[in-house]
């Protein structure tokens, strides 16, 4: 069952039923200045950082769902509905909500009253602009009466959810004109503030919650909009709000338009983020009141008066509807260039959308995001992950490589000098997080990765000169390249009695605990103390070593090392001796050895008998090529971990709890790690297949997960049909084939590597751009636009034998290249012909 419908042409999954089974949300702002909103207008908004800056309040896990966001309530004589049908739920003739990239568009009407708004969040602005156009499409003329409503957060928001006693005491507001400013703690340390405004003049406003909506009364009952005016409220204390009301008289066929503002400005340099957007820092008061102006205050206070001048700046940036479509018009643009670095035609629609809308849209948002802000992640809990972040980077790189690069230099500025890194640090600070600490034995190696991704992206080789610190300490600073090389032998020094790396907390698999040992009911086994063992390894660590290690050979090389170059080269082939000898048990690799020393993963195991995770990395480093056990390795997973849903972490599910294994045990089976199907690996396995040139396989798995393929069964997956879920239900579980955890997962950047590297075959590489696809036999080739490196490639792959793989010829503007590499181009547009066979 479908709840809506995909609008490529205008790149929007357009929702047509506001009960979607469950909220359906999308993300505004790039650069400092986000929002979360869901298909009802649900949600929240902040700056560069969901906890510690958070600018609107929503209840997580609240009942009834998604409460909390930006409303407008219609009293049309007495009927009162939102265009968004929540929170106040009456039936409307007419709903439709469009996510498109970067903005969110929510059409309502009733009773001959038609209602729409666009937000969004204007490039390099620090506010989310909400353009709302009422239209009287009845009749006779209609005096409406519109009431704007949000509610403050106390900006951190774990306090705002915990802290109480304080809080209730705490706030405080200024009302100027048409503007609400959110001051609370302004007068002592804060140096921020935020506002709501509108482009009309008010009949009046409300800035106390308990005022708008009555002491006992939802969101859906606000006591201001049945009575169809505003209490003018100035809150002290308790919960501060910001509601404009604004009558309305229309004749018939007549609409108006209306721009809100919902903003944020630091106005002190002590208290700044050093990342304001356009925001001169100001000076913080305004002078205090002698009793002429027109300034409402909290407790009729003359004193710590807002500066509001970049306030002001900015409402007059989009106080027309004009202004407002055009700073629109500019983030269309604005996306429109970016998706075109990468756009194909393909004989499959699904995946064209995917490729050239969906995924690399999300690539972005998990970019922005890491793992911090969605409906499942509530923003306080996370910071930025080390192997998070350092895997989003392979699926954006070619988007902007500039900020790819950026992040690259703070993530490497987090490792530790014995190479290992701080597993995650907090997007306000960029400082290591010491809660969680280190020793995750997979981290140092997807920073290699994400290195090699973006040099051979961008061919900019000089980052590995950049001078970048550990531990965030300027004064042990080297360069990017000797932290490659620490990254490295972090992996190849740190090993077990079998020669396979130490696997420390976790791997890539947070809940494969082989040294925590948890007993204790509720303990994070994240934090919790993990003895340092000296036993446990982990095969997929080195199977990774064996894929990845050769990028730090690659990088030495290209620095002219080729000593050390050699060392690395010697080091790999050790691994993969390792690797074969102790990590491959006969029809596919094992997962681990535990503190005892004994396998999981392996025929022996009753339950968890086989992984996936080590699966790809091995086939993909070659590992078994000469004997044909990477296809045997293959052939394994299909036989024992595909489902009708996508292929499951591992099988079987453990049924009970392993104190030896730790977390992966405590979920029930089928959920989460404890084999669920888990989007991100799944993607190894693709590129796996495709990788051997099995197509029609990496294809279907490709399409098993891919969520557009999924939007058939929106009732049963039940997140957002556009963007990828971090895990699927596996077949273990009650509810097979329902998905969770959208939006912010690894799954996005894996899976755009997965489509367009190894499916379509586009692949960068130090000297240029290789092209070798792996797709279905029954494709007669497709079409596809790259940008790389400055210069345009249109590329037709024609497959007159309806082969998978294979390049048969190879032309450039014409001619045969030397080799299979296509030397980058200073610019221009290239046609490149390719011909499998
Ligand atoms: C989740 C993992 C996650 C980890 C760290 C676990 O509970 O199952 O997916 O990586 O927490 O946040
Ligand atoms: C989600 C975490 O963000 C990621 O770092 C981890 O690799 C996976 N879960 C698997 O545990």
């Amino acid at each position: 069952m479908k709840f809506g419908y995909f609008d490529d042409a205008n790149k929007e999954y357009v929702i047509t039923s506001p009960q979607t089974p469950y909220p359906w949300i999308n993300y505004l702002g790039a650069q400092g200045f986000y929002s979360l909103i869901s298909n009802t207008a649900g949600g929240y908004s902040f700056y560069m950082d969901a906890r510690l800056r958070r600018i609107t309040r929503y209840r997580y896990n609240n009942v009834p769902a998604d409460m909390g966001g930006r409303y407008f309530y219609i009293n049309d004589n007495g009927h009162i509905w939102n265009p968004g049908w929540s929170p106040v739920k009456t039936a409307l003739d007419s709903y439709e909500c469009r996510h498109g990239l970067g903005y969110t568009i929510i059409k309502g009407s009733s009773r001959g009253i038609a209602a729409e708004v666009t937000f969004f969040v204007p490039q390099n602005f620090n506010g989310e602009v909400q353009k709302v156009t009422i239209k009287n499409t009845g009749g006779e003329s209609k005096k409406i009466k519109l009431f704007s409503f949000i509610e403050w957060c106390l900006w951190d928001a774990n306090d705002d959810a915990t802290n109480f006693q304080r809080n209730f005491n705490i706030g405080e507001v200024e009302v100027e004109d048409s503007a609400i400013f959110h001051k609370t703690e302004y007068r002592e340390r804060r140096g921020h503030y935020a506002f709501y405004s509108v482009n009309a003049k008010l009949s009046g406003f409300d800035t106390d919650r308990e005022s708008f909506l009555g002491m006992y009364n939802g969101f859906g009952e606000a006591r201001a909009v049945k009575n169809g005016a505003a209490g003018n409220s100035v809150a002290d204390g308790w919960s501060p709000v910001a509601s404009h009301y604004l009558e309305i008289e229309l004749a018939p066929g007549a609409s108006k338009d209306l721009v809100f503002v919902l903003g944020y400005v630091e106005n002190s340099a002590e208290n700044s983020t050093g990342n304001s957007i356009g925001n001169f820092i100001e000076e913080k008061f305004a002078p205090d009141l002698t009793g002429g102006e027109n300034i409402i205050t909290s407790g009729n206070s003359r004193k710590n008066i807002i500066n509001k001048k970049i306030a002001y700046n900015m409402i007059a940036q989009c106080d027309t509807a004009a202004k407002a479509d055009a700073l629109f018009g500019e983030l269309k643009a604005y996306w429109a260039a970016l998706l075109g670095q990468y756009s194909v035609d393909s004989p499959d629609e699904k995946l064209n959308r995917m490729v050239n809308i969906w995924n690399q849209y999300q690539c972005m948002v998990t970019f922005n995001m890491s793992r911090s802000a969605s409906y499942f992640e509530s923003g306080i809990g996370r910071g930025m992950g080390f192997r998070d972040s350092n895997q989003d980077i392979l699926g954006f790189v070619h988007q902007i490589p500039a900020r790819a690069r950026e992040r690259i230099l703070d993530l490497a500025a987090t490792m530790m000098e014995d190479g290992g890194a701080y597993h995650q640090y907090q997007p306000l600070t960029k400082m290591g997080n010491h809660e969680l600490g280190s020793n995750f034995n997979d981290d140092p190696l997807w920073m290699i990765l994400a290195v090699a991704a973006y040099m051979k992206e961008t061919g900019d080789f000089a980052i590995l000169d950049e001078r970048v610190p550990y531990e965030n300490d300027q004064s042990k600073a080297d360069t990017l390249l000797d932290h490659m090389k620490r990254a490295f032998n972090h992996v190849c020094t740190k090993k077990g009695p079998r020669g396979l790396p130490l696997i420390g907390r976790a791997d890539w698999n947070d809940c494969l605990n082989l040294n925590c040992f948890s007993a204790s009911p509720g303990q994070s086994f994240q934090t919790t103390t993990s003895k340092d063992g000296k036993v446990a390894e982990s095969v997929m660590i080195a199977a990774m070593f064996a894929f990845i290690g050769p990028e730090y050979a690659a990088m030495c090389r290209i620095k002219g090392d080729n000593s050390e170059a050699d060392r690395a080269d010697a080091e790999i082939a050790v691994m993969r001796k390792a690797a074969m000898e102790h990590g491959f048990d006969g029809e596919w690799f094992l997962r681990a050895y535990d503190d005892f020393g004994k396998k999981l993963g392996g025929k022996e195991c009753a339950e968890g008998r086989i992984f996936i995770e080590p699966q790809g990395f091995a086939v993909l480093a070659g590992l078994g090529k000469e004997t044909g056990a990477d296809i045997k390795t293959l052939d394994s997973v299909d036989k024992y971990l595909n489902t009708k849903h996508g292929l499951v972490l591992h099988n079987p599910a453990f049924t009970r709890y392993y104190i030896e294994y730790g977390e992966i045990s405590t979920y029930p089976p089928g959920y989460k790690e404890n084999a669920g199907v888990f989007c991100h690996n799944n993607a190894w396995i693709i590129c796996a297949e495709a990788a051997v040139g099995r197509g029609d396989k990496a294809f279907e798995y490709y399409s098993k997960i891919a969520p557009a393929y999924r939007e058939e069964i929106s009732d049963l997956h039940r997140t957002e049909p556009y963007v990828y879920a971090q895990m699927i239900a596996g077949k273990d579980a009650g509810r097979h084939g329902e998905a969770k955890n959208s939006w912010l997962t690894g799954t996005a950047a894996w899976n755009f590597v997965a489509v367009s590297q190894y499916i379509l075959g586009i692949k960068p590489q130090y000297h240029g751009l290789q092209i070798d696809p792996s797709i279905p036999k029954n494709w007669n080739g497709f079409r596809l636009t790259r940008v790389f490196r400055g210069a345009t490639y249109n590329i037709t792959v024609k497959n007159p034998n309806h082969v998978s793989k294979g390049v048969i010829k190879l032309l450039v503007d014409g001619s045969e290249p030397p080799g299979s590499v296509i030397p980058s181009f200073p610019g221009g547009t290239h046609e490149i012909e390719v011909t499998l066979g």
